[in-house]
């Protein structure tokens, strides 16, 4: 029997609530399995300097100090209760915010969550052999941050299933331990989150491109009618927000490497580039390719009438909802999207309503956009002469209106042979993988040390010196 309050931090008076102490007497012991089996590898007897949310207050939300990761306090936090919050949008728009699943939407509700839910638990999987291979121990702190932090997520998302789903909630939430990254009879339920993350160069790829879906997710889940969720994810947001961190400073630090070392050298071929140790920018640009147009997927189809009913049901808004300045019911508003007509990509405007996927999309481009200019800016002081850029929209996707098309990263709608010949100039090959794996062969772990391959950070982690003890291995 566990002790509740101090094992399980929370602000849903899990003390007093006997059915989901039941319901988490059977999980807690599953998930703790889950995590010794595909938490990260070798690593439950490290102690590590994380941080954990014991309280939604300020000051209660990032608790610095050593724990084990299998000791981890995961927690159940809620951002407090608005009594006034009304549903946003949609039909019900006007009507207090639901605290109990409406019942007409209850099977709609519980996949939303738990296809946000399967992500989380997902990344753990795809992260969890690359601690040994990690450039530094502050890397390696910052990796393992990241997996607890999505293990709370996960618990986030079951205390929802356990709290309001009852039976069924509970069978998603066994289902969701079950499910494997990549497994070919039990996978993932997202396609990116089914990709493997071979080397650290793909983890902070992936924490800036595939982690920022899930800040858009949340954000739209943000809006939720359904209250409970909608306070769930606004907390959630408060950790994404380190992840998405640690994704754009590791890749900014391997961009500022790799231009120190060829000005340094005067090298500006991929190759000798690669002699010195360091990793070329095309093979950033080939990585950047991938992990973009893979995350562009998870947005789903450009017209959607799925989209349209959690919409008008009021179950999953827009980017920032209630900033937005229109009626918010969208019955006469038009949105454009694009396809393929006869070898061309053409614009044309559907319903706003069915096109709330390609918004979301939209809205995440604008943020990669920026992103991709702050590693730009790190080549341009540098002064080399060297464009990162995004791939069009339609380059290299599986789902939506550009799907079964072969469209160059320019944006050429080409023959399927045309794009073969190309292929491995916009996405990674064999050899890059086989390149960046090499660089990647051993952990470093010395206090203060770090990777021929990356700079160090700008500073540590809660004001910590760059030399701090940040994993003890004991
Ligand atoms: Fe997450
Ligand atoms: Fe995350």
């Amino acid at each position: 029997m566990i002790n509740y309050t101090e094992k399980i931090p929370n602000n849903v008076d899990l003390g007093r609530d006997r059915v989901l102490q039941r319901a988490l007497e059977h999980w807690q012991p599953a998930y703790m399995g889950w995590w010794y089996d595909m938490g990260p590898n070798e690593s439950h007897n490290y102690e590590v300097y994380l941080r954990t949310a014991t309280s939604v207050e300020p000051d209660g939300w990032a608790q610095f100090g050593y724990v084990k990761m299998p000791d981890y306090r995961w927690g159940i936090f809620l951002q407090p209760r608005d009594e006034k919050r009304e549903v946003n949008f949609g039909i019900h728009k006007g009507q207090a915010a639901w605290q109990e699943v409406p019942g007409e939407y209850r099977s709609t509700l519980r996949r939303v969550i738990v296809t946000q839910g399967d992500t989380e638990p997902a990344s753990v999987e795809q992260q969890r052999m690359l601690g040994s291979s990690c450039p530094s121990m502050y890397d390696l702190r910052n990796i393992f941050q990241v997996n607890v932090e999505e293990g709370r997520h996960l618990w986030a998302m079951v205390y929802l299933l356990h709290r309001y789903f009852g039976r069924d909630g509970r069978e998603e939430a066994e289902s969701l331990l079950a499910r494997r990254s990549g497994d070919a009879d039990n996978p993932r339920i997202l396609g990116a989150f089914n990709e493997p993350t071979p080397d650290w160069l793909a983890f902070y790829m992936f924490t800036f491109f595939t982690d920022r879906d899930g800040k858009f997710q949340l954000c739209a889940l943000a809006e939720s009618g359904f209250d409970p969720l909608a306070r769930t994810c606004r907390f959630m947001l408060t950790e994404e927000a380190h992840h998405m961190f640690v994704g754009e400073t590791g890749i900014s630090r391997i961009i500022q490497r790799t231009c120190e070392v060829m000005k340094e050298n005067k090298v500006e071929d991929p190759s000798d580039v690669r002699a010195l140790g360091v990793i070329d920018l095309p093979t950033i640009q080939r990585y950047l390719n991938f992990h973009y147009s893979v995350t562009l997927d998870l947005y789903g189809s450009d017209v959607s009438s799925n989209a349209a009913n959690y919409y008008t049901s009021g179950l999953k808004g827009r980017f920032r909802e209630t900033k937005l300045d229109d009626d918010h019911v969208l019955a006469d508003a038009e949105y454009p999207v694009y396809e393929v007509v006869g070898g061309k990509i053409v614009s044309k405007n559907v319903p706003a309503l069915t096109a709330l996927n390609e918004r979301l999309r939209d809205d995440y481009i604008d943020e990669i956009a920026d992103g991709v200019g702050r590693w730009q800016r790190v080549i341009d002081n540098a002064g080399i002469p060297f464009r990162l850029t995004l791939p069009h929209k339609g380059f290299h996707r599986e789902i939506g209106n550009f799907a079964g098309h072969f469209i160059s990263s320019e944006g050429e709608v080409l023959s399927e042979e045309a794009w073969k010949n190309h292929e491995f100039e916009w996405l990674p090959n064999p050899k890059d993988y086989a390149y960046v794996q090499s660089l990647m062969s051993g952990r470093v772990v010395e206090p203060g040390k770090f990777a021929n391959w990356i700079a160090p950070p700008a500073r540590g982690i809660n004001n910590q010196p760059l030399n701090f003890e940040y994993v003890r291995f004991n």
